[in-house]
């Protein structure tokens, strides 16, 4: 088991399009326990595989006590809008409010490589639509309106400089302490 260090706003795989995987082997399970004990350790509630530099079609999700292992996720139905304020573990001190579906029933592989359905509102709906955007090269600013997009990235180049390798690097027990208080809610 390993923390590893997370790609942030800038490093080019995190606009890359991932690859579905083709079948949940036993290396992919120990990367999304990886990916797992990352986001923990960052206080995050979803990451997703190019967040820690790789191209595979998987994320991991934790709300409410439930944690979720999907690989080729995809989002198969979807109902209502709600907004939502959104950070990314990936843009640190980052954060906007983003239009989503209110539901959205997601289908995927779970750990065993068996299929599954999850179907989330709220937070766990937000989560899902986030990390699925990612597997996608998208990120949460790019929904923002342009004048909120030039404010969030007129920030991260201040935050930025704390990365120099556009990469952030944990250490166990080294937890993010929320500052924002929306921000409660945890990076996705
Ligand atoms: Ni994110």
């Amino acid at each position: 088991m390993a923390i590893l260090p997370i790609t942030v706003l800038g490093a080019p795989i995190l606009r890359q399009e991932t690859v579905p995987v083709a079948a949940v082997t036993d290396e992919l399970r120990d990367l999304a326990d990886q990916m797992l004990e990352t986001m923990h350790a960052a206080s995050g509630i979803g990451l997703a595989a190019p967040q820690v530099g790789r191209t595979e079609r998987l994320c991991v999700v934790s709300v409410d006590d439930r944690t979720y292992t999907l690989f080729n996720p995809e989002i198969v139905a979807r109902e209502g809008k709600l907004r939502w304020e959104e950070g990314c573990l990936s843009i640190p001190e980052v954060f906007g409010w983003v239009d989503r579906a209110a539901w959205v029933k997601v289908r995927a592989l779970d750990r065993t490589g068996a299929p599954i359905e999850v179907e989330g509102t709220d937070l766990l709906g937000v989560c899902l639509q986030h990390e699925i955007d990612h597997l996608h090269g998208k990120l949460f600013i790019d929904h923002l309106s342009f004048l909120k997009r030039r404010q969030a990235l007129a920030a991260w180049e201040e935050e930025k400089a704390k990365y120099p390798d556009l990469l952030r690097i944990l250490k166990p027990g080294d937890t993010d302490t929320p500052r924002h208080a929306q921000a409660a809610d945890g990076e996705l």
